[in-house]
């Protein structure tokens, strides 16, 4: 029996070396596992929950999956735009129904998205209900989360024991796992702050799409100290202990183990460029291809959607039936 593990990932662009060895890659960890079977979904819907630009929405999503698929993921997992299955926004409203008001405002991300705006959008609210619905619709055992979304899973689990309990048993209950621990990549000119958090505008990072020219300027402008001895002492020496993350999440090794047989600063950043490089040109390469040819990138999407759809649908379908939503059929 294999395991069936969910996730999603909304659709934001400018992915960076750090979303890649921080997300990604594990993901890639888990479908190269036989008994895992794996589900990711690029969430659009949630991409709704606040102001957006639908066209830039649209260039986003196709963006997140062309990266998704050059990355190999698609060998193994079931990829599919949450939006393209209308059973997640069905079961969202049943699991509406199901929630109260009180446990939706008290999300901590509701409220710290909420705090100070003007207009807050009501699918802000109902934001869990929907990840809640992404969820239970395939019967997922295993949910992957980080801190962040932590809480919405727990929402989850309550609406599904609560549904089950009300209505008799529909949903699998699942379960959080705690993501194998990645290697942190912080900002190269600012190696305090996380890579993509800092204020500097990209200087100190590794886009997914950087051409070799710019990711051999960008690594050897980044900050390392005065000592011409490299050892791995992130407290003290943050540059070079960044570098040493990199290489050694890039190349297999512990950062420490990386910069064995490395001598000075400016061999480390070209042993860092050099397997950036090796690792992302290939990934662009396929990413090219997938995004030169658009119709083929719908066709993936079309039977990615097709393979999933009927565990969604099937799902909805009871638990319509147990809430007492008249069936026709
Ligand atoms: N809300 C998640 C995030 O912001 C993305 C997401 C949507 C998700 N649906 C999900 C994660 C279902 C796990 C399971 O990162």
């Amino acid at each position: 029996m294999t395991t069936r593990v969910f996730t999603g990932l909304k659709p934001t662009g400018q992915l960076q070396i750090g979303n890649y060895l921080g997300a990604i890659r594990p993901l890639l960890d888990l479908a190269a596992d036989p008994d895992n079977d794996l589900l990711v979904s690029v969430a659009d819907l949630h991409a709704l929950t606040v102001q957006h630009d639908p066209a830039r929405l649209r260039a986003l999503t196709l963006e997140m999956v062309a990266t998704l698929l050059a990355c190999g993921l698609n060998a193994r997992a079931k990829l599919f735009v949450q939006s393209s299955i209308p059973a997640h926004t069905e079961l969202s409203y049943l699991l509406e129904s199901t929630a109260t008001y009180g446990e939706m405002a008290r999300m901590i991300q509701f409220k710290e998205k909420s705090r100070g705006q003007e207009s807050v959008r009501l699918s802000l609210l109902t934001y869990p209900a929907l990840m809640a619905a992404d969820i239970l619709a395939y019967q997922s055992e295993v949910v992957p989360v980080g801190d962040d979304q932590r809480q919405h899973l727990e929402l989850a689990t309550t609406l599904a024991r609560r549904f089950n309990g009300t209505y008799g048993d529909v949903f699998t209950v699942p379960r959080g796992a705690t993501p194998a621990e990645t290697a942190r990549v912080k900002d190269l000119r600012d190696p305090t702050t996380k890579m993509g958090k800092s204020g500097a505008a990209g200087a100190g990072v590794i886009f997914l799409r950087d051409e070799p020219d710019a990711i051999v300027a960008k690594v050897r402008r980044a900050v390392t100290d005065n000592n011409p001895t490299l050892t791995y002492d992130p407290r003290n020496r943050s540059g070079v202990a960044n570098l040493a993350v990199l290489l050694g999440a890039l190349t297999g090794s512990s950062p420490g183990a990386a910069l064995d047989e490395i001598q000075g600063a400016a061999a480390l950043k070209a042993a860092v460029a050099e397997a950036l490089v090796e690792t992302l040109a290939p990934i662009q390469k396929r990413y090219r291809e997938l995004t030169a040819d658009p119709a083929e990138l719908l066709s993936v999407l079309r039977s990615g959607a097709e393979v999933v759809a009927g565990d969604a649908v099937k799902t909805v379908a009871n638990a319509r039936e147990a809430m007492g939503l008249l069936s026709l059929h």
